[in-house]
């Protein structure tokens, strides 16, 4: 039988590839396999970290940990309960527990929050046309009020550039600008970096964060990217058709 790309999907090999060229490490939130010596440094290096699935997806199985006077304060992304623990010990006796099934990651969390504190990132979608890599399209995923993760398939709502600007981060032409700069640098790099990967691959797309110094973090990047639960879901259908036409003269 042969192996399909799902087969593939590792969020640590992708992470290995991009920090090894320093065109995509700048924009690598700092991240490791976990496991009990890496959760105790890099919880308390981080004041957020974020636990995942390496092979996850659609935002499942994932686990915020904040540090906040003295507690850390848990949260799982298909539950609204939050969790408390008054030490170390005791947190990773539960987190090891929850986490054993699977290999997990532990990254740097990033505050990509708007200005009533909700979390966003930017689903990104990049296809090879002519032998080139290009952006096909950019949209921005809302997570509801107070959940930690972004998805649609998670209470999220997908919503254009635009809007996520002035409506949601009040930035000005000339910050709107400069993140769009670095969005697609951070976007190209990651595609030229991942994509000797998977050479039959002509489309991917990069999950990426903006933080409160409008600096953007790869948080990861898909090599079978859907468009259904995000770009078709946008109340405009241009980029979910433009990219359903770059699909179609993608290879
Ligand atoms: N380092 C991080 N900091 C903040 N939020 C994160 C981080 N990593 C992931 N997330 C949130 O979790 C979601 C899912 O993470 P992702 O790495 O894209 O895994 P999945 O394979 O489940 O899509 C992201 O869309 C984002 O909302
Ligand atoms: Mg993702």
């Amino acid at each position: 039988m042969p192996i399909t790309r799902a087969q593939v999907k590792s969020k640590t090999m992708v992470a290995y590839i991009l920090q090894s060229y320093d065109k995509t490490n700048i924009y690598l939130p700092d991240i490791e396999v976990l496991n009990k010596r890496t959760f105790e440094e890099m919880s308390e290096k981080h004041e957020t970290v974020y636990l995942k699935p390496e092979r996850g997806r659609k935002s499942k199985g994932i686990i915020r940990i904040c540090r906040k006077e003295g507690l850390y304060l848990l949260r799982k992304s298909e539950e609204e309960l939050e969790y408390k623990f008054d030490s170390k010990t005791s947190l990773w006796s539960s987190v090891s527990k929850w986490t054993s099934h699977t290999r997990y990651v532990i990254q740097e969390g990033i505050n990509s929050l708007t200005k009533d504190n909700r979390y966003f990132d930017f689903r990104c979608h990049a296809l090879r046309i002519n032998g080139e890599w290009v952006v096909g399209g950019v949209c921005v995923r809302l997570g509801s009020p107070g959940n930690i993760v972004t998805t649609s398939h998670i209470g999220g709502t997908p919503i254009l550039l635009d809007s996520l600007f002035t409506d949601f981060l009040d930035y000005s032409k000339e910050d709107q600008d400069q993140v769009m700069e670095k969005l697609h640098d951070c976007i190209l790099n990651a595609v030229n970096v991942v994509s000797p990967l998977y050479p039959s691959n002509w489309e991917f797309a990069v999950d990426i964060g903006l933080d409160t110094d409008k600096r953007v973090w790869i948080y990861e990047v898909n090599n079978e990217p859907l468009i259904r639960g995000n770009f078709k879901l946008l109340t405009d259908q241009t980029l979910y058709k433009k990219i359903q036409y770059l699909r179609t003269i993608a290879k």
